[in-house]
């Protein structure tokens, strides 16, 4: 289901670095979303020359008919939704793509997480009926988002960064690669983060005979199935072993064994 909705700023505030956290009443699309979706937002002053942006649902509350995304400042249109006063309307277009399925309530599951793709596991956390281990990586302490939010869902929270300036120094693979040969029940793993960490995390867990569900993330023009400017291979049953799939219809969250890097 996917709905236009017009929707109203009701927070928009730095929470650190170049990232933002809005809040909006959208009540349609918040009591509509699933974990992983995402809403194609017009951008308020731009919808005449800018396209609609994608952003993951971060959190909702049903009950109050609140949606909210973190975003992070990148460019003309990102800037723009970070100058918007609280009370401003903004269109958006959701919930779209086809989400991460819940964890069952005996799996052992994880995410894998980096940058802003923390925002797209943390209602797939919240909604789940086991608490996750996660995994959270960036460049530095400045790049760790929602430790705090995790924890207090009840998740065990490992970080690491690429200048050590927190946890494990390294990539955030590395905790997944020790926790994978640590012996345990095999987990069941999610992953949303930049494209090299997910190429890392498909290789990792392939190699070990296992499989993840990864959000990948590519650029997006209508983000509803028309225009293919978002495909992506997977393997598949053709001649040529794979084909074109759109990320904003059939993904953005994909099987890792299914995935092509090239
Ligand atoms: C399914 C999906 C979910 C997303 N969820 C979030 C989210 O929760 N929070 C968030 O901050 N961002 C998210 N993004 C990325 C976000 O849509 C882009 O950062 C945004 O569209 C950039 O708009 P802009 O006008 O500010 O930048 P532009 O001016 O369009 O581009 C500025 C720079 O950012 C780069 N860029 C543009 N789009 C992307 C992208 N998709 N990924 C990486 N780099 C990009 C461009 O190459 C350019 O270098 C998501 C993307 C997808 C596809
Ligand atoms: S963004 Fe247009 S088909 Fe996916």
């Amino acid at each position: 289901m996917k709905n236009e909705e017009t929707a109203r700023s009701l927070r928009n505030d730095r929470i650190q670095g170049d990232y933002y956290r809005l809040d909006l009443e959208a009540p349609v699309i918040a009591r509509a979303v699933r974990p992983g979706q995402f809403v194609h937002t017009q951008i308020p002053g731009l919808a005449h020359r800018v396209l609609r942006r994608p952003f993951s649902v971060f959190d909702t509350d049903p009950a109050t008919g609140r949606l909210s995304i973190i975003y992070k400042v990148v460019g003309e249109g990102t800037a723009r939704l970070a100058a918007t006063a609280p009370g401003t309307p903004i269109s958006l277009l959701g919930p779209l793509g086809n989400g991460f399925s819940l964890p069952s309530a005996d799996a052992f599951p994880v995410i894998v997480a980096g940058g802003f793709g923390c925002a797209a596991t943390f209602l797939l956390a919240r909604r789940s009926p086991v608490p996750f281990r996660v995994l959270i990586g960036g460049r530095s302490v400045a790049d760790l988002l929602l430790v705090r939010e995790y924890r207090e869902l009840g998740c065990t929270v490992r970080v690491a960064t690429e200048d050590g300036s927190r946890g494990h120094r390294g990539v955030v693979t590395d905790l997944l690669a020790q926790l994978l040969d640590g012996g345990g029940p095999p987990p069941r793993v999610y992953a949303c983060g930049p494209n090299a960490m997910l190429g890392a995390v498909c290789r990792l867990v392939s190699g070990r005979g296992l499989d993840a569900e990864v959000s990948l993330d590519h650029v997006m023009c209508c983000g509803v199935g028309a225009c293919y400017t978002c495909v992506v291979k997977v393997l598949a049953d053709t001649p040529d072993g794979w084909e074109y799939v759109r990320t904003c219809l059939d993904g953005p969250v994909f099987r890792a064994r299914e995935t092509v890097w090239e």
